[in-house]
């Protein structure tokens, strides 16, 4: 059993719903607005909507697991006669028995956040839309968690190589650091600049619970399925990931969204945003003003990482003159960042890795920005789930179309034809006669496709 990590100082947090002071040392119901937050294996679970994400987690945990169960069916079932290779029968078996031990040590893992066992079908994750992996799920980034505790030691060198330098040569101090992911930079910024506290949050519940018992010095066996595998051995390989030594108590993980954060303004003397800024669901412009309500005056701000901004706004794709730009237009000095280049991702056991050129930058905060609301307030509607919710104009046409989905999708029954189907259609007049035959065939035709491709998506 993992060690309980210790709460953070309250004097760092505030409700993530009203932020308002926290006053409990662990968690609790804050004392202004009555929300009440839990600790998920020991952890403070500081999301705004503590319920809600706590619910969406699981859903997402139990179609991550529903997934890798069909895939290991879908490998059994490729192990038909007809496969003559002994090589061939040899990796299918491994993945197949990969898959199923890799979600029984998944299911274990996460058993803090009450993961059950009676789910539902993958069909319906998949419909409802909580299947992963898809932009922060859980198994985002879930190679980072190798590299972290196994055979990544020159990456994590060059990560915290990059941090070090751009923290300068005086203390931390009360350090903020957001997007800890798997957690070896805040590790290796623990044990080697000693901040005190390290407050350290995510949102991936994968991620800090894994870190959680490697920083109380537990070993962790988990499957590492490579990009571009070496050779057969490489397809699936239970790794051992292990801390070079338990971490002290001046460490802490907190599960939060960083953009309804449970942060108090002007309580940290140093934020680090490692690998964050462009892949966070928030335009840069309102982030960087609540990086700086964190900061007391004069605090400072570094950040490393990537600049691959893959938002959906055109606009919010920034070059670095425009990241300098924002910085500098958020209340802090200029800055003068430093690129360079480092391996990303190379597993040895992998033919694919990156080199990746790295911006790094501290930032120090001259003046208050103006603090950006909390993001993604929910409707009423959604935040209380019994009441009625609204039919909007787009909502009903989205309606419309996914019964016309279903509709066409269910008449396929192994027994008629495309003319079958589309005359179906004319006669219950959604189409007309000119253009249902050559509408049902191609969008069989897609439908087949999407199928296919689905099915054949690796672990
Ligand atoms: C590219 S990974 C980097 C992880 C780690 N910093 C590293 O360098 O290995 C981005 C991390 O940010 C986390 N993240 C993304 N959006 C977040 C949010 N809104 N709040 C908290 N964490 C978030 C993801 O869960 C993931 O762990």
């Amino acid at each position: 059993m993992a060690n309980q990590r210790t709460f953070p100082p309250s004097e760092l947090l505030c409700c993530p719903r009203c932020q308002s002071p926290l006053k409990a040392d662990r968690g609790g119901a804050c004392a202004s607005c009555g929300v009440a937050y839990p600790e998920i294996g020991g952890l403070p679970w500081l999301f705004a909507e503590p319920e809600a994400a706590l619910g969406e987690w699981r859903a997402r945990i139990h179609g991550f697991l529903a997934g890798l169960e069909s895939q290991a069916a879908r490998y059994r079932a490729a192990l038909t006669d007809e496969v003559a290779l002994a090589s061939t029968r040899n990796r299918l078996k491994l993945l197949a028995s990969a898959c199923s031990d890799h979600a029984r040590r998944i299911r274990a893992l996460m058993a803090p956040l009450g993961v059950g066992t009676g789910v539902a079908a993958p069909e319906v994750y998949s419909a409802l839309g909580v299947t992963l992996p898809t932009g922060q799920g859980l198994a985002s980034y879930y190679a980072n968690l190798h590299r972290d505790w196994s055979w990544g030691e020159a990456e994590n060198e060059a990560a915290y190589r990059l941090v070090d330098a751009a923290l300068g040569a005086g203390p931390p101090g009360r350090t903020l650091l957001l997007g800890v992911g798997a957690g070896r930079l805040a590790y290796d910024l623990h044990l080697r600049r000693s901040p005190s506290p390290l407050v350290a949050a995510d949102l991936n519940p994968l991620f800090l619970l894994a870190a959680q018992r490697l920083f109380a010095g537990e070993t962790l066996e988990l499957y590492e399925f490579p990009l571009a595998p070496r050779d057969l051995a490489s397809h699936a390989i239970l790794r051992r990931l292990r801390a070079p030594a338990p971490a002290g108590p001046d460490l802490h993980l907190v599960f939060a969204d960083v953009t309804r954060a449970p942060f108090a303004a002007g309580a940290f003397d140093t934020v680090v945003t490692p690998w964050l800024i462009d892949v966070l669901d928030e335009d840069l412009a309102v982030f960087a003003r609540r990086v700086n309500g964190w900061l007391r005056p004069g605090g400072r701000w570094v950040n490393s990482g990537s600049l691959a901004f893959g938002g959906e706004a055109p606009a919010h794709r920034y070059a670095l003159e425009e990241v300098r730009e924002i910085v500098a237009g958020s209340g802090f000095a200029p800055v003068e960042p430093t690129e360079e280049a480092i391996p990303y991702l190379c597993s040895p056991a992998s033919r694919h890795g990156r080199i990746e050129t790295v911006v790094t930058f501290a930032a120090t905060k001259t003046a208050e920005a103006a603090r950006p609301p909390p993001a993604r307030r929910a409707p009423a509607w959604l935040e209380r789930t019994d009441l009625p919710v609204p039919l909007l104009p787009e909502v009903a046409g989205r309606q419309l179309e996914l019964r016309v989905l279903a509709h066409v999708a269910s008449l396929v029954d192994g027994r008629r034809s495309v003319r079958d189907v589309a005359r179906v259609l004319v006669e219950q007049r959604l189409m007309a006669e000119a253009e249902a035959e050559p509408t049902v065939r191609a969008f069989l035709a897609r439908l087949h496709e999407e199928s296919r491709a689905r099915a054949s998506v690796a672990p």
